[in-house]
């Protein structure tokens, strides 16, 4: 019997899941040992032209009758933001549908309230996307590094800074002009703000130090400075040191607490964050067995993204079992104003 899907939202990572579901549908199909099918999509505005393939799928605006719609096993939120999304993944959870989110604001703000709402359904909520793009650091994280004391996460984990830090080091390109093309592109936040200001990196962070250290999410202890005050004079004199400026986040944990903290760093260029460009991510995992793993691939975009929205809904066709993030550990942090 096939897996059926509700699709919230049909912009750039819902228009780019539906195009990798039907171009690889013959693989994906047999992988997940059974089809999977999209019944129904909701969006704001349906009248809107789609960047992908809606045939088969009904589509309006109707979010709430998707998520009780009686055929649907999976629902697939992609429309972003906190109010409705929330309140949409926790009806469909009630519903007992499972969910697949590429939201790091939901997960980070509310995750809490999502996966105990999953359990007391018996549901999964599986997020794979929501950090990172492409990467599959959720799963390294749950799954091959499962092993490990890990001790630190450090890295560039938002596309669309590193996209815009780039294009200036590179063609001296005006802030404003690349952040305008990152959005075209499909990188940026529909807030460029969360990604500027580094907010969208800090939920991812909050997301990967929940994962990796076990403990709730820590959205509160974020000490966070975004991408907006670097100038081409800073980026420039940091090349004539040997340096590059890179919009690091880092979730650490010694004997003085854990520290999660994301800002512009100056980084040495023969690193390997400093080697990562444009819409690239690059985060380094170290763990007291693994040593220190590498991960580098696309942080953002259509099909980068979707890539990671399908391996979500062939682990639930599958039957995978995705427990909720362990949130028991205790942990002190370190004080903000002791972050250097
Ligand atoms: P878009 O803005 O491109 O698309 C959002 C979609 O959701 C649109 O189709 C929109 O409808 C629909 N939508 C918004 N609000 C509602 C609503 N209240 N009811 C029904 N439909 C609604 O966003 P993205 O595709 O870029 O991002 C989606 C999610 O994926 C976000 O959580 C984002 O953080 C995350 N993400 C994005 C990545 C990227 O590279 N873009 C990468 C990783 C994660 P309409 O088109 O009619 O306006
Ligand atoms: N706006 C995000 C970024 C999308 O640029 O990284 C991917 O999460």
């Amino acid at each position: 019997m096939s897996l059926k899907i509700g699709l919230l939202g049909l912009g750039t990572v819902g228009a780019g899941t539906v195009k990798v579901l039907r171009e690889n549908t013959d693989d994906i199909t047999s992988r997940a040992g059974r089809p999977i099918e999209i019944v129904r999509a909701a969006v704001r505005d349906p009248a809107l032209p789609r960047d992908c393939d809606l045939s088969g799928i009904e589509l309006d605006s109707d979010a709430d009758a998707l998520v009780a719609d009686p055929r649907i096993d999976v629902v697939v939120e992609l429309m972003g933001g906190i109010g409705r999304a929330r309140e949409l993944v926790l009806a469909a959870l009630a519903n007992g549908k499972s969910v697949v989110t590429a939201n790091k604001a939901l997960i980070a703000e509310h995750g809490k309230e999502i996966f105990e709402c999953a359990q007391a359904h018996g549901q999964v909520v599986a997020f794979e996307a929501a950090v990172a793009g492409g990467i599959p650091i959720i799963k390294a994280l749950r799954e091959g590094l499962v092993g490990n004391r890990i001790d630190q996460i450090a890295g560039i984990i938002n596309g669309t800074t590193n996209f815009i830090l780039s294009r200036m080091e590179a063609d001296g390109a005006d802030f404003a002009e690349v952040l305008a093309e990152a959005q075209a592109k499909g990188y940026a936040e529909a807030d460029p703000t969360f990604d500027v200001e580094g907010i969208d990196a800090g939920h991812k962070l909050a997301i990967l130090a929940t994962l990796a250290f076990d403990i709730p999410l820590a959205t509160d202890q974020l000490h966070t400075i975004g991408v907006g005050k670097v100038s081409a004079e800073d980026i420039s004199f940091a090349r004539e040191l040997g340096y590059r400026i890179k919009h690091l986040a880092v979730a650490r944990r010694s004997e003085a607490g854990v520290e999660l903290r994301v800002e512009p760093t100056l980084v040495p260029k023969n690193a390997f964050v400093a080697k990562v460009d444009g819409v690239m991510n690059g985060v380094s995992i170290s763990g007291n067995a693994v040593g220190t793993a590498g991960f580098y691939g696309p942080g953002a975009g259509a099909l980068a993204t979707a890539s990671a929205v399908v391996a979500d809904i062939v682990d639930v066709a599958l039957g995978h079992a995705i427990a909720p993030p362990a949130m028991a550990q205790e942990v002190s942090f370190v004080p903000q104003s002791a972050v250097v």
